[in-house]
């Protein structure tokens, strides 16, 4: 097999590149390790940034997401004794976010690649790059019992984190930064009401988060400690607890009900450098991992496909390396910006195991200060919204 961009990983990186290289003419191959109903089946992310729309409607994404998603000018956040602040993103920066599910996009994703019957490659086994620093890499997989080589100019490795692109880049070059978090957590959908708007929450007991994905489905999160088990926490439990968390305003607005999916996920934020090596470019989760608390997963993968896409089409049609170049130096400054802000917002809504008097006292003043201060709550409200991509 031949084609121009062989993308390795069909999650929501990968199909993204594949519809843009589509639309300026450039031929993919995506090779997809699972099958679609179990990439379907996960439940990820669910609020996009304005440049995250953007992209999905000027790539013929938006009709669903216009239709279904939810528009929102900010994200309030309680903490105890207080009223709600609210993350202004539209007054401070002019932007809004969208909730929107992720199992929705890739939905999308999916469907636009029938119309153009991409080829789209699921339950390919043993997917390995090759010969990524020469000119003629390939990858090398087995679909349907057979042995295949697919010759490619270039290797998108959209992966994700467990996958094979950025592990077959040699330890000597790779540079991996990661930070791991003393707690998970609990996820909770639920075929209920949500309330009108995010509601992040500082509590003694610990985090939560009220979340969204359509006026019937709603998104809930607590933190639980490493060692909490999901099967030790019934529906009812779970309520309760977050109940608990939400000033009572709050909690009296919760509608409960029973829930359709319940895990758990650790936290921790990672970053491979450089996100290139040869014709191999790492985007997504393949090259970095961020906590969910900033919502930033989803946005910095689309942002990495954003500059990949326009580097590729650069090198297409004008022959330019110029982009592909400063693919690296240019994603990874968008994703230190968003892993620092991710970080930085994780630690001021958490309650970390052990934290001592000081550090609580730290904690709750630079909350009073982001809440008196239009300075802290711009900042603060710019970087949620999400900062612009750079231009060429
Ligand atoms: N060969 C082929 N495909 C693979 C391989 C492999 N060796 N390893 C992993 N994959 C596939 C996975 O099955 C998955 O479908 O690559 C895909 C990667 O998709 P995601 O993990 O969703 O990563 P990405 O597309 O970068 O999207 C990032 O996902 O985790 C969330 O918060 C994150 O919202 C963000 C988004
Ligand atoms: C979600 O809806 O899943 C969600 C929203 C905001 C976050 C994290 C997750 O910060």
């Amino acid at each position: 097999m031949k084609t121009q961009v062989a993308i390795i990983g069909g999650g929501p990186a990968g199909m993204l590149l594949s519809e843009i290289l589509h639309r300026a003419g450039i031929d993919s191959v995506v090779l997809e390790a699972k099958s679609r109903d179990y990439v379907l089946s996960r439940i990820r992310a669910g609020v996009l940034e304005q440049g995250t729309v953007e992209l999905l409607r000027e790539n013929g994404l938006g009709e669903r997401m216009d239709r279904d998603g939810h528009p929102h000018d900010g994200a309030a956040i309680v903490w105890a004794g207080r009223d709600r602040y609210f993350i202004d993103a539209w007054k401070y920066a002019g932007k809004r976010f969208m909730t929107y599910g992720q199992t929705n996009i890739q939905e999308d994703l999916f469907a636009a690649a029938d119309r153009r019957q991409a080829k789209l490659l699921c339950e390919a086994q043993d997917v390995q790059p090759h010969d990524m620093t020469t000119d003629k890499p390939y990858v090398t997989f087995r679909h349907n019992g057979e042995d295949v080589r697919l010759d490619c100019d270039f290797i998108a490795g959209c992966d994700g984190f467990h996958g094979v692109s950025r592990k077959s880049i040699p330890t000597s070059i790779l540079r991996e930064f990661e930070k791991v978090y003393p707690f998970g957590w609990l996820g909770v959908l639920s075929e209920t009401p949500p309330l009108n708007e995010l509601v992040y929450c500082n509590h003694p007991r610990g985090f939560a988060l009220a979340s969204q994905r359509n006026p019937m489905l709603s998104r809930y999160y607590i933190q639980v400690s490493l060692d909490d088990k999901v099967e030790a926490w019934s529906d009812d439990r779970f309520w309760a607890e977050l109940k608990l968390r939400y000033p009572k305003e709050i909690a009296d607005a919760i509608v409960t009900g029973p829930s359709i999916e319940k895990s758990i996920a650790p936290l921790r934020s990672f970053v491979a450098e450089p996100m290139r090596h040869g014709r191999l470019f790492l985007a997504g989760d393949a090259a970095h991992i961020v906590p969910p608390t900033g919502a930033k997963g989803l946005n910095l993968a689309a942002s990495d496909v954003f500059y990949l896409s326009r580097a590729f089409k650069a090198y297409y049609a004008q022959g330019s390396t110029k982009l592909i170049d400063s693919y690296s130096a240019m994603a990874l400054r968008r994703v230190w910006s968003s892993v620092r802000f991710s970080w930085w917002l994780t630690n001021l809504l958490h309650r970390f195991p052990g934290m001592t008097e000081f550090e609580q006292r730290a904690q709750e003043c630079e909350l009073e200060y982001l809440a008196s201060s239009q300075h802290a709550s711009a900042s603060v409200a710019e970087q949620y919204a999400g900062l612009p991509f750079e231009p060429a």
